[in-house]
């Protein structure tokens, strides 16, 4: 297979985590016979100190005319006093409004490697956590209208029925795969965009009759979130309530230096990037832990080019290579073996 692939390293570690993820899709070309072939463009912080502007046209176009795209991370404290038009967060939302990258999906599991970082007590997370957070990208508070004067400020959640039913149906179609429960989160209670939310999935719900449907409240949902996290499977929710319920899940894993994202349009074109932000005060000193980019790079081959043997690959040279006891240093634990960003990352190719 021949494809191309843009790359957005971003801010911050996003260079040091980009390097080795493309360090082992080499691998996954060599061993699997494909070619691939990379253009690196600047998004992000770096793009406002290059260019003035936090997404570049020259980005926007390589990233529309790739097969796929790799992201860092972006941000940092040297642009947060920006306002919010061009800050380097705008970049990502550009990518994800302009890409029309709808669907988010972000799992959050508990690698039997690293169970003892979780931070919940054993008997609630039981044998493990596999959650799937499907995350609403391009709609609702994010993109909606919005202005500021000198005395008040405002932002819009709305959504259209057709934006709703999209994800629900992802989020459906996904839960089929596993093990067929889905929770829709909203704020049905107060917001009117979250009650049309609640009846687009009430009235999907009979054309997925295999699939268990429940709806929580967003509060609620965080609070059963480490209270009993095992009732969750599938979990689809808007935009606002998607970030925030997924940086919650990440962390209860307590391997938010693994978890990868895939972030897709209805053909499944997508951009796939680390969970994680760009970490500036360990940028550059080969200490990032690459995984959750490289597991990125598994979920591309999967969701996107369809190379299911060459997604497994990566995933089990990522176990294999933690069953050998290699950590970095976010993931270290006393007995283990302390390696680098690029130590990870040849470890990890070489293990393919
Ligand atoms: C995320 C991040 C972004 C978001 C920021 C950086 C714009 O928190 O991907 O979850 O809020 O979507
Ligand atoms: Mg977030």
């Amino acid at each position: 297979m021949k494809k191309h692939i843009a790359l957005v390293p971003g801010d911050g570690i996003g260079t040091d985590i980009v390097e080795e993820a493309v360090k082992v899709l080499d691998g996954i070309q060599k061993k699997f016979g494909h070619e691939f072939t990379y253009s690196t463009y600047l998004a992000g912080g770096c793009a406002i100190d290059a260019t003035g502007k936090p997404l570049p046209e020259e980005t926007l176009k390589g990233c529309a005319e790739s097969d796929s795209i790799i992201l860092g991370a972006v941000g940092g404290p040297k642009w947060d006093r920006l306002p919010s038009e061009i800050r380097p967060e705008k970049a990502l939302l550009g990518l994800r409004g302009e890409l029309g990258l709808f669907c988010n999906l972000r799992p959050a599991i508990i690698y039997k490697q690293l169970s003892e970082a979780c931070p919940l007590k054993p008997e609630i997370v039981g044998d493990g956590l596999d959650i799937m957070v499907v995350r609403e990208l391009t709609g609702g508070i994010y993109f909606g209208e919005r202005g500021r004067d000198e005395n008040s400020a405002y932002d819009t959640m709305s959504y259209t029925v057709a934006e709703i039913e999209r994800i629900v149906r992802k989020g459906f179609e996904i839960a089929q795969k596993r093990t067929r429960r889905m929770c829709s989160v909203d704020k049905a209670n107060i917001l009117n965009s979250s009650q049309l939310w609640r009846e687009i999935v009430e009235r999907l719900a009979p054309e997925y009759p295999d699939v268990s449907v429940s709806h929580l409240y967003v509060d609620n949902a965080a609070m059963q979130l480490v209270r009993n996290p095992r009732q969750f499977d599938v979990i689809v929710t808007g935009n606002m309530f998607g970030d925030i319920l997924s940086d919650e899940a990440s962390q209860i894993t307590g391997s938010i230096g693994m978890l990868p994202s895939a972030s897709l349009r209805e053909d499944s074109f997508g951009m796939y990037e680390p969970i994680h932000g760009s970490a500036p005060d360990i940028a550059g000193k080969d200490i990032a832990n690459p995984i959750a980019t490289i597991l990125s790079v598994g979920m591309m081959l999967r969701y996107t080019f369809g190379l299911t043997a060459e997604a497994d690959a990566v995933e089990e040279a990522v176990s294999k290579v933690l069953d050998a006891s290699y950590r970095t240093a976010d993931i270290y634990s006393e007995g283990m073996k302390l390696v680098g960003t690029k130590g990870m990352g040849d470890l990890i190719a070489q293990a393919l």
